[in-house]
């Protein structure tokens, strides 16, 4: 089994989401000890925006970029091969702003490639990253679960599905800026998902 790890925090030391996240890898990886763990950080590494710059790098056929084009769909080219190497997908993901943080998004735009992770057909769009299991861990300061200020749920769920990926399950820790004891509980909640979750993990596998 691969499991790809992707933290989306800006924070690099004392991210509840990443903290979750590397909660799911350890179960996972004590359940399945052969599993080999991808970390992409992208609070630590940021990924470079989609700009105009790179989308003409993405539309200029290989044989014709320049060595800088190149160099800047290669950056992508990671990972989307990181992605499709994945079997397991651990994405951490705090709510900013009521949306998903930048370095997220600018990771999705890089693994969203026509004719690479989806394509058209006539009967319309077809993912081509299937057979894959994706946790979604989200951290936030307020609580909007299953109300329509949650933006990032539905979003997430129709790209990943847009990219092939139907198998999401979201864990939620929410609350954490509404003092001590809701934090400790959203996160006791958020763990004892992932307990529940990994062991379901363990037994289908
Ligand atoms: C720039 C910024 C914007 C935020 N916007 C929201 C928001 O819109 N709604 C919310 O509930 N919490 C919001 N928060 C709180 C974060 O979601 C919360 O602190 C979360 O734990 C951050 O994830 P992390 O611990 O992995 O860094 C925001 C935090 C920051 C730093």
């Amino acid at each position: 089994m691969n499991i790809l790890q992707i933290n989306s925090s800006a924070r690099t030391q004392g991210s509840h989401s990443s903290a979750l996240a590397d909660t799911l890898v350890e179960r996972l990886r004590g359940e399945r000890p052969d599993a080999r763990l991808t970390v992409r950080d992208l609070g630590r590494t940021p990924h470079p925006a989609l700009d105009e710059t790179a989308l003409q790098a993405l539309f200029t056929p290989d044989e014709q970029r320049s060595p800088e084009q190149a160099a800047r769909v290669a950056l992508d080219d990671v990972l989307i091969a990181e992605l499709q190497a994945a079997d397991t997908v651990v994405l951490g993901v705090p709510m900013y702003n009521f949306g998903v943080p930048t370095q997220l998004k600018n990771w999705i735009d890089a693994v969203a490639r026509a004719r690479v992770t989806f394509r058209y057909t006539e009967k319309g769009a077809e993912g081509l990253l299937t057979g894959k299991k994706v946790y979604v861990l989200l951290t936030r300061g307020g609580q909007y679960r299953n109300t329509p200020a949650d933006t990032q749920v539905p979003y997430l769920k129709t790209l990943l599905a847009f990219l092939g990926m139907t198998d999401v399950e979201f864990i939620y820790a929410e609350g954490l800026a509404m003092g001590p004891e809701a934090e400790q509980k959203a996160l006791a909640a958020a763990r004892a998902q992932i307990d529940a979750l990994a062991g379901n993990e363990a037994a289908v596998a």
